[in-house]
């Protein structure tokens, strides 16, 4: 079988190459990356335990990496151990085209635990075969109001942007969301063919929205255990291991850790982990964008989604 963890971060890193023109920056450097990850690494044939946490850039995919590592590792931790309390969650489950590739450049992935989970946002269109076809891995997807998810995007390209770059104004921020010159993008489409990839394959993939998940945590977090193959029992349900779960990765909870108020996402990037926590509010869009700027991109996401069963 291809080692289809290497073909996952070989692509991811094209996909970055072509979509991060204009100045929608994506704050990484690829290019020691991809010299070094055409080879084979330790660890990087798929496992039918794998499981994707595949999100459009800010859309929660932090809190979805929470809600999944907590659900799958319960019965390892207690709420007092849980290294979610320890350790910022990018590195409790790891980008491919972040923390695995770029930052280690050669991961050995045969020695993460099983289930062994992994983030990224690329999109469909560059999954390998391997991971569509060959593998029954389990895909946890996400996405989010276009019109918040642009919103929170344009807060943090400018908090990630270097000393002495010009901040991204809003006008122009806005035209390039909506040509699709967004990291990972064009949004809509990396929506659609996710959404149309859950209604073939339903076991493979489970479409999540940020709203719903937002309206009813508890619901969502019972649904991902289902889907993954760790459902709650009725004992845990009844001493409410579901509700300790939601607390435990609130926005309210995870924002005011020591470990997300302090420090950096890597000491070679000048990222803070706190720019991930900002307001996580659904809606927000409407304290930053025009009329003009909401017409317009209601307009885009209606002929884009309109009849496919997506809504937002
Ligand atoms: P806002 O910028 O609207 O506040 P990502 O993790 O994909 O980068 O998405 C970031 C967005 O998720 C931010 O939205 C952030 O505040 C929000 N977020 C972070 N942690 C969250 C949590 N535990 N629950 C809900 N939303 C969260």
């Amino acid at each position: 079988m291809t080692s289809y963890l290497v073909d996952f971060a070989v692509r991811s890193s094209r996909c970055i190459l072509q979509l991060c023109e204009g100045r929608a920056r994506p704050g990484m450097k690829v290019a020691s990356w991809l010299a070094t990850c055409g080879g084979r690494t330790p660890g990087s044939d798929p496992c039918d335990t794998d499981i994707f946490i595949i999100t459009t850039p800010k859309s929660g995919t932090v809190w979805l990496k929470a809600l999944s590592f907590a659900i799958v590792n319960r019965s390892n931790y207690t709420p007092s151990t849980n290294p979610l309390l320890t350790t910022n969650p990018p590195y409790t489950i790891p980008f491919f085209e972040i923390q695995l590739y770029h930052y280690n450049q050669n991961p050995d992935l045969s020695k993460l635990q099983s289930p062994r989970l992994f983030a990224t946002h690329i999109p469909y269109s560059s999954l390998p075969e391997s991971i569509l076809t060959n593998s029954n891995c389990r895909i946890l997807y996400l996405c989010r109001n276009p019109k918040d998810a642009f919103v929170s995007m344009w807060h943090f390209l400018n908090s990630i942007s270097e000393d002495g770059q010009m901040p991204v104004g809003l006008d122009e921020a806005f035209q390039l969301f909506c040509k699709g010159a967004i990291p990972f993008g064009p949004f809509w489409e990396h929506v659609l063919d996710f959404w149309k990839l859950s209604l073939e394959k339903p076991k493979h993939v489970l479409f999540l929205k940020y709203e719903d998940m937002k309206a009813d945590t508890n619901s969502h977090i019972k649904k991902m255990a289902d889907f993954l193959g760790y459902p709650f029992s009725s004992q845990e349900v009844e001493k409410g291991v579901v509700d300790e779960i939601s607390k435990l990765c609130s926005f309210e909870h995870l924002s005011n850790l020591e470990v997300n108020k302090t420090g950096l996402i890597d000491p070679r990037e000048k990222i803070p982990n706190h720019i991930f926590f900002r307001k996580a509010k659904v809606g927000d869009w409407s304290n930053h964008l025009t009329q003009q700027m909401i017409l317009e991109l209601d307009e885009i996401t209606k002929e884009k989604l309109n009849g496919t069963g997506v809504m937002f």
